[in-house]
């Protein structure tokens, strides 16, 4: 089971929407994918199409991760209805604040790996949506990670935020989760006209090289009408949908080879 976290300091960048891209491709390549909800604002429980109401959610679980209960909190998204598979949802919560704590506890810094290690043989990959921080929600969902993208938008300050966001994975690869890294930036709303985007693009080339994802991720209309319908890009109608859903395929596949895990034999080619 690969674990991905998709995290930036910043609201409003783009984590929810690479975190439903990433799912949308997975699931129609046929992977057995959980999209965890780390963000109190629980955006993602609300794209992948599961109402957030009465259903056990992260915040139960993070106060206590029994086995059984991890079963009974997460749920099928209404992606399934698109087409066959497998994609749930462990729900977001605004309770999920009261553990996004400055510091936290040895114990407390393993209760995502907890959680997800009873489910390790039912999913393919868990994409974990964190909060805009870098408290304790995104510490405990970075401990369970293998890889860490940083989502960023072309911006002024996106190569301090990012610089700070790997040294925070850095710190904690080596005080805590060996198997941690970070993953790349994945730069997103890019408009290819923009000269001051082109501009922000080569800064954060220069500094992080390799680590700038390809491909960048543009600003496109359809990304938003999917989420607004509450659907997985990958049967959203049209040619920038169509785009879209070809840029996530790649940043999947670009994370399945840096993890060096394989897929599994039943998953069916990109679309
Ligand atoms: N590449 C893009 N093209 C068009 N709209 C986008 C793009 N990326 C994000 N958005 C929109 O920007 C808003 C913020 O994105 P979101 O993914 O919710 O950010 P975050 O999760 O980082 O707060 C949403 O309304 C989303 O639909
Ligand atoms: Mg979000």
């Amino acid at each position: 089971m690969l674990v991905t976290s998709l995290s930036s300091l910043k609201g409003g960048v783009g984590k929810t929407t690479v975190t439903l891209g990433l799912a949308s491709a997975a699931f129609a390549q046929g992977l057995r994918t959980l999209v965890v909800d780390m963000d109190p604002q629980s955006d993602a429980s609300t794209g992948m199409d599961v109402t957030i109401g009465r259903h056990l959610n992260i915040s139960h679980l993070l106060a206590n991760p029994r086995a059984s209960q991890v079963r009974n909190a997460i749920v099928p998204s209404g992606w399934s209805r698109t087409y066959k598979g497998k994609v749930d949802v462990l729900l977001g919560s605004p309770a999920a604040m009261a553990f996004d704590e400055p510091t936290l506890t040895k114990k407390q810094i393993w209760r995502v790996e907890e959680i997800l290690a009873a489910v390790e043989n039912d999913y393919d990959i868990v994409l974990i949506d964190c909060p805009p921080s870098l408290n304790g929600l995104t510490r405990m969902a970075w401990t369970a990670s293998d890889r860490v993208a940083i989502v960023t938008e072309p911006s002024l300050f996106s190569v301090a935020a990012t610089q700070r966001a790997f040294r925070a994975i850095d710190e904690l690869r080596r005080g805590v989760s060996p198997r941690l890294r970070p993953l790349g930036v994945v730069v997103n709303r890019v408009r290819p006209q923009s000269i001051e985007h082109q501009y922000r693009i080569d800064e954060l080339k220069q500094m992080f090289g390799p680590l700038v994802m390809e491909p960048e991720l543009p600003e496109r209309v359809a990304l938003q009408q999917a989420q607004g319908a509450a659907s997985p890009l990958h049967v959203w109608p049209g040619e920038s949908a169509e785009e879209m859903a070809l840029n996530f395929n790649m940043i999947l596949e670009r994370i399945f080879l840096t993890v060096q895990v394989s897929k599994p034999e039943s998953a069916q080619p990109a679309r």
